[in-house]
């Protein structure tokens, strides 16, 4: 079975939950304490096996490409100011694996961009990441590994997801799910952002592993939720598709609450400032 070395994560997204903030900085780029979601998300990538990340843009979005290129102007003044350690920080995103930044036209949907990018994810099966969706791991493979070795037992596309309440399976992609084994789920078919009636609470979370067989299925996809081409329809096209059920805190950075929980749990973990943190939460004696 050919490798998976292409990802690609989404970053064409307005951010409109996250207004006004994002019409001057990419909701992709918003700081976990000092470090942007998008590099997590490269480095998940990375940590998985992918050796080229594809990140697709509106073309306001210019600071990604800014973090992702050299800056050695930025890099020599830091060393020569007694830094060296900011200009390895800052050099860090430039040297995790190839990033090729396509900027879209249009948005038309998360089908939409997925099939803009035919022409550079060629014919091996590839990874997607959903900007939005940050996912750490602790114990386990990071999420995206844990989608590629599943893909690789049973052949066909896979995605991600997780169990959410039914209170909120209108906010995402429904599964409807066939014969269950282990974390393998046989997936049935699919409702994108169901107003009743869920087919179950399996929510996609924002990974995937595709093979170039969706292109047809998005060519046959008319647009649905949102009058967007969404993904979710192309999927249910294709002959086979499986589902996995993975381990991960999954955090929505495009969410207010999402966001805030993220910088939380993640600064509460760090060697530098994480007892303060946690000092200071402690001593806001909350009820
Ligand atoms: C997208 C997908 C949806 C998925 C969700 C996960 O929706 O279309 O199927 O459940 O991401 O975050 P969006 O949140 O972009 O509207």
């Amino acid at each position: 079975m050919a490798t998976i070395k292409k990802a690609v994560i989404t970053a064409a997204g307005l951010g409109t939950r996250f207004l006004p903030v994002t019409k001057g900085v990419a909701k992709e780029m918003f700081p976990i304490v000092d470090k942007p979601t998008l590099e997590y998300l490269v480095e998940e990538a990375v940590a998985s096996g992918i050796e080229e990340v594809i990140i697709p843009i509106l073309k306001e979005k210019t600071e990604i490409c800014r973090f992702f290129e050299r800056n050695e102007y930025y890099e020599d003044y830091l060393t020569k100011k007694g830094h060296p350690e900011l200009a390895k920080a800052i050099r860090y995103a430039t040297t995790l694996c190839k990033v090729t930044i396509v900027e879209l036209n249009d948005l038309k949907g998360l089908g939409y961009t997925i099939y803009s990018l035919k022409d550079y994810l060629g014919d091996d099966p590839f990874v997607v990441i959903l900007g939005d969706d940050l996912i750490i791991t602790k114990d386990s493979d990071p999420v995206c590994k844990q989608l590629i070795d599943a893909y690789n037992r049973v052949g066909y596309p896979i995605l991600g997801v997780q169990t959410v309440d039914k209170s909120v399976t209108s906010k995402y992609g429904i599964i409807k799910p066939g014969k269950v084994d282990g974390r393998l789920i046989e997936v049935k078919g699919m409702v994108e952002k169901p107003k009743d009636n869920p087919p179950s609470c399996y929510a996609a979370l924002g990974r995937y592993v595709l093979t170039k067989d969706i292109f047809e299925c998005i060519e046959r996809t008319e647009p649905g939720a949102g009058d967007e081409i969404q993904l979710t329809d192309a999927l249910t096209k294709l002959d086979k598709l499986y589902a996995y059920d993975f381990i991960g805190n999954r955090y929505d950075i495009g969410d207010k609450l999402g966001y805030v929980k993220a910088v939380i749990d993640l600064s509460i973990e760090r060697d530098d400032i994480g007892e303060d943190v946690k000092g200071y939460i402690k001593s806001l004696n909350l009820k």
